[in-house]
């Protein structure tokens, strides 16, 4: 998978691709990010790429000319199978949007900032729009990162058999029931003896009943369709 990455501040993002599973991805060969400093595509003399919006109003908009001279150079280049822009208004990314995108190949990811991107960005560029929840930030890049760390995460080979993510909270509509390690027994606070019978089938039977009460206690909404 190749994600490039579109941005007004680059440097904001880069150390979460330099720790952990991203970096680990990364060094595998499974990924390749490229960052993309949207100034680069500017063409006035001191690296404009927002302007006042059209009509009046509070706030800055990012400039159609930059983006399309970055998007349209990248696509000279290579195909890609979507460009996503990260914003408050797109569809809430969940764990079916994270399974999807972590089956394709090329992807440019556009972060907003300021207002955000003048309207025929959307228009003309944009195939998915990603929000990461009913809240504003400043700039799509936070989200940008959570995004990428969802995708990357589920892309076979980036985690071990340890870590699975066929496990994980909602990949099967529900929460993931409760975990435990050593010592079994802390301060007289036990773990359920279940666990460390070593019946497997009775263990994954306390799994699931687990997971189906813990869904039903904190995200009901999961259980609805
Ligand atoms: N940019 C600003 N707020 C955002 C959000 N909630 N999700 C994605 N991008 C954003």
């Amino acid at each position: 998978m190749r994600l490039d990455i579109i941005s007004v501040v680059p440097d904001l993002m880069r150390s979460p691709f330099e720790a952990s599973i991203m970096k680990r991805a990364i060094d595998k060969g499974l990924v390749e990010i490229h960052f993309h400093n949207l100034r680069d595509y500017s063409n006035t003399n001191y690296k404009q790429i927002d302007d006042y919006q059209f009509g009046g109003g509070a706030g800055m908009v990012m400039m159609v000319e930059p983006i399309d001279k970055c998007i349209t150079k990248l696509k000279s280049e290579r195909d890609y199978d979507e460009l996503i822009y990260m914003t408050p208004d797109g569809e809430t990314l969940n764990q079916g949007i994270a399974n999807t995108l972590s089956l394709k190949g090329n992807m440019i990811i556009l972060c907003g900032h300021y207002k955000g991107v003048d309207q025929r960005v959307r228009d003309h560029f944009i195939t998915k729009e990603i929000s990461i929840g009913d809240y504003v930030l400043s700039g799509g890049e936070l989200g940008a990162i959570i995004l990428c760390d969802a995708i990357i995460r589920l892309i076979p080979g980036v985690l071990g058999n340890e870590t699975s993510a066929l496990t994980d909270s909602f990949q099967d509509d529900l929460l993931a029931p409760p975990i435990y390690t050593r010592p079994a027994d802390y301060k007289g606070w036990k773990v359920p003896e279940i666990l460390t019978s070593g019946n497997t089938p009775k263990i994954e039977e306390w799994r699931e009943e687990q997971a189906l009460q813990r869904t039903k206690e904190r995200r009901p909404d999961l259980l609805e369709d």
